[in-house]
């Protein structure tokens, strides 16, 4: 699964994640507009993904810029970062990606060929997540055992970054070890990421894959043979404190409770230096429609209210392991946490 975002011609492709597993269908990016729409309206989604199409999206502002006026001032690209700021804020990755342009921009401004500079930059953070997806698998799947049935929950996969994906990723290298391996699959309400995207992914690769509705958690936890939870962050502080999508903080709750070891898979640009814990971690909230509604369709009245936080907080010390591509991360997380950055 590596087609679904590829640069081509000046032009980003994204493959439209609303519309799978049923229909293959692609954005084509020209410029900054299509890419803030691209993230805010989750034509594309998943942390690291966002960080990379982000990275992207900065190259393509710059080239509108010179084109339409001649020159690029810097202000121009905190103009830039700042429209792409505002599209998801949870996903540390957005804001890591957007860094790491800017200081790029830095380098390179004064060069005539910037703009392509800026180009390979994006292109350098794409193929850099795809190659710490691979070792963190690497790692990752040496916790997995032969056998096991291991629960994860949302889209941590191939779709939801540059390419291998993270907690799938795991599953995905221990599958291709040659360990026998059944996964479950939560929902994922509303946006149903596992029930259309997760379990695709899982289902093309060959790995045994079954979809539940987000409420068998604890009855699956209590007496189903859970073995492990892998799943992905879109936020880590440095405490551990993790942020994922909403019903994370639950079904970890639930493997605490039975004992099952519970993995937090994610590269280190998901790991935020900047705060101290989960409750400097800005929680996305989505229009109340995408509850509401199923493909269009109403589920209840229009003038009932519906809420939907995207993502919730599993506090530390639910977490048993932080599956990294440096490698595992045992506790107390606070020390090594901040041994990644050194
Ligand atoms: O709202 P989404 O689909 O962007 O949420 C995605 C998740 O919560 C993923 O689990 C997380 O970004 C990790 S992706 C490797």
């Amino acid at each position: 699964m590596t087609d679904h975002i590829y640069w081509k011609d000046g032009s980003l492709y994204l493959l439209d994640q609303r519309a799978l597993p049923f229909k293959k269908t692609y954005l084509q990016c020209k410029g900054l507009k299509d890419i803030v729409y691209a993230i805010k309206s989750m034509v594309v989604r998943g942390a690291p993904l966002i960080g990379i199409v982000a990275a992207y999206g900065v190259a393509l502002g710059i080239q509108e810029i010179l084109a339409s006026k001649g020159r690029i001032k810097d202000d121009d690209i905190d103009k830039i970062c700042e429209k792409l700021a505002k599209t998801r804020p949870t996903a540390v990755n957005l804001f890591w990606a957007l860094e790491r342009m800017k200081n790029a921009f830095r380098q390179y401004s004064n060069k005539a060929d910037m703009p392509d500079l800026m180009t390979d930059e994006a292109i350098a953070i794409h193929v850099e997540d795809i190659e710490n997806n691979r070792m963190l698998s690497l790692y990752g799947s040496e916790l997995i055992d032969d056998g096991d049935t291991i629960l994860t929950h949302c889209n941590a996969g191939a779709l939801a970054t540059g390419g291998y994906g993270t907690a799938l990723g795991v599953i995905r290298a221990a599958h291709a070890g040659g360990k026998k391996i059944k996964v479950i699959a939560t929902e994922t309400r509303p946006y149903l990421q596992g029930a259309r995207l997760t379990a695709w992914e899982l289902y093309e690769e060959g790995v045994d894959v079954e979809i539940v509705p987000d409420n068998h958690v604890g009855f699956l936890c209590y007496n189903k043979g859970i073995d492990k939870v892998i799943v992905g962050a879109d936020r880590i502080a440095l405490n551990g404190d993790t942020a994922n999508k909403i019903g994370t903080y639950m079904i970890a709750l639930c493997a605490s409770r039975y004992k099952i070891p519970f993995f937090v898979a994610a590269p280190v640009s998901t790991f935020d230096r900047n705060i101290n814990n989960g409750a400097y971690i800005p929680i996305e909230e989505r229009d109340s429609r995408e509850v509401k509604y199923i493909h269009g369709k109403p589920l209840t009245l229009e003038a009932i209210k519906a809420r939907y936080y995207s993502f919730d907080i599993t506090p530390e010390r639910y977490v048993s392991n932080f599956i990294t591509e440096k490698g595992i991360i045992e506790k107390p997380f606070k020390k090594y946490i901040k041994m990644l950055f050194s």
